[in-house]
């Protein structure tokens, strides 16, 4: 062989090797039955920056979908207790206090309404991305200064 051809065979046996090696490396599904915990949030995810910038557009078209799918359990005001939050004797944080999400990344928040956590479900497909950030930047917008 010569030097080429055998430098290219080493070099498509690598790729190889390490393409099966990638494969391997898959991590199976988490089962079903344990709800994602906040723990689980990728570092990718959470550090994943926020595109949509807060206006009054993007807070008015979050407005419509905090009011079908979140307020039942968050409250109209975010302060946590929506009426389907006392029925299920759901305990949830108050995010008109400012101290609630002042830990969390705009990425952290994103996943999880995406995913869902406990008992909140998951938007998942529901929503467009775009629609997802406005969510975010809403529940933000929640938070009353003191
Ligand atoms: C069935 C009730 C329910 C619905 C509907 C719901 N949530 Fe939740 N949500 C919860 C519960 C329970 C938690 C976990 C307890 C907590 O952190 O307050 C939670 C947690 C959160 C958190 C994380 C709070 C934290 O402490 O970091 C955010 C953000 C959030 N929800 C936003 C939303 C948004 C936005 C929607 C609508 C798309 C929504 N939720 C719909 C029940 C619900």
């Amino acid at each position: 062989m010569s030097p080429q051809i055998s430098r290219l065979a080493l070099t498509l046996s690598c790729a190889i090797v390490f393409l099966a090696a990638l494969s391997a490396q898959q991590t199976p599904p988490e089962p079903k039955t344990t709800p994602p915990s906040y723990a689980a949030i990728p570092v990718e995810a959470a550090r994943q920056p926020n595109p949509v910038k807060s206006s009054p557009e993007s807070l008015a078209r979050a407005k419509k979908w905090w009011t079908l799918d979140c307020a039942m359990c968050h409250g109209a005001s975010g302060n946590g207790k929506g009426s389907l939050a006392a029925d299920m004797k759901l305990k949830i944080a108050d995010f008109t206090d400012p101290n609630t999400l002042k830990d969390r990344s705009d990425g952290e928040i994103f996943y999880i309404i995406k995913n869902g956590h406990q008992d909140m479900p998951p938007e998942g497909d529901r929503i467009k991305p775009e629609e997802n950030w406005d969510l975010v930047n809403y529940v933000r917008s929640l938070a009353k200064p003191k």
